[in-house]
């Protein structure tokens, strides 16, 4: 297959680090955007030919245009994109918790998506690509404390549906990559069980406890086959990692 070119977001560790290491294990180009520059400048160094990075924080649409330059001035094509960055703080209930913390949290988890995507439209469409959303069960269920991340990754999903809609030429899936043992479920553990119910809180650490959580790497390996190849009948829709709709896309 010939060398694709895709932006990982969220790439310095987690998911998206497991999306862009099988990416790169089967010879594409990753062009990976997160704040911690060590992190992606040691992917690089491992990959020096096919990596690329732009260090910045995705809250600041201002950043978008030269995430899509940079791109290309060193690849020279799009041929999809990993929407994969998020945050799930603040864990605060509403009625605890400031409008202006959840408008982070939207630019963090929403509106940086949506300036992403707007201005890499134009290339997805040249190369027939794909768009990965990485959506939640979060986004279909409540838990008490997580509204500002829950909504905005409802959001993030039916944006999934809109751009599919409009831009029939360009594959969109929304994917829910399962409870996974990266930092962001540290983070559950550590600093939830203030504002999240006792039993549910509970339930997060005993799934981690007990070695239930998912392995980055299983979900991150779906995820890279399908912005390598989600196939059109996919366009628009939200699937869970491990759904047998997806069976073409798993294993290794
Ligand atoms: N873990 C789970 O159980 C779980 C379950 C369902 C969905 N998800 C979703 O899966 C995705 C990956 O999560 P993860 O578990 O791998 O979490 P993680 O380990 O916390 O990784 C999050 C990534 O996003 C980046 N990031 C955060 N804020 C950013 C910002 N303002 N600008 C640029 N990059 C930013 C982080 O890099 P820097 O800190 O270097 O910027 C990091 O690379 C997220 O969208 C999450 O909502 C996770």
């Amino acid at each position: 297959m010939a060398s694709k070119v895709f932006i990982v977001t969220g790439a310095s560790r987690g998911l998206g680090l497991a999306v862009a290491e099988k990416l790169l294990q089967t010879s594409h180009k990753v062009f990976l955007v997160a704040r911690t520059e060590k992190d992606l400048q040691a992917v690089k160094t491992k990959h020096p030919s096919s990596v690329d990075f732009l260090t910045a924080d995705l809250s600041d649409v201002k950043v978008t245009p030269s995430i899509i330059s940079s791109t290309l001035k060193s690849f020279g094509r799009i041929d999809g994109i990993v929407v994969n960055h998020g945050v799930l703080t603040p864990i605060t209930k509403i009625f605890e918790s400031s409008v202006e913390e959840w408008k982070h949290a939207y630019d963090i988890n929403f509106f940086s998506a949506l300036a992403l995507i707007k201005e890499a439209i134009p290339e997805l469409r040249k190369s027939q690509g794909r768009v990965v959303f990485i959506s939640s069960g979060a986004a279909f269920g409540a838990y008490a404390g997580w509204g500002s991340y829950g909504t905005s990754k409802a959001a993030l999903t039916h944006l999934c549906t809109h751009l599919a809609v409009e831009e029939p030429s360009i594959t969109t899936v929304a994917i829910s990559p399962g409870k996974m043992d990266t930092e962001m479920q540290r983070e559950i553990r550590d600093n939830g069980k203030a504002g999240m119910a006792p039993e549910v809180h509970a339930s997060f650490v005993e799934e981690h406890t007990s070695g239930r959580l998912v392995n980055p790497k299983d979900s991150g390996n779906v995820i890279a086959k399908l912005v390598i190849g989600a196939t059109s009948d996919l366009n628009g829709k939200h699937f869970r990692w491990n759904t047998a709709e997806l069976a073409n896309f798993q294993g290794q």
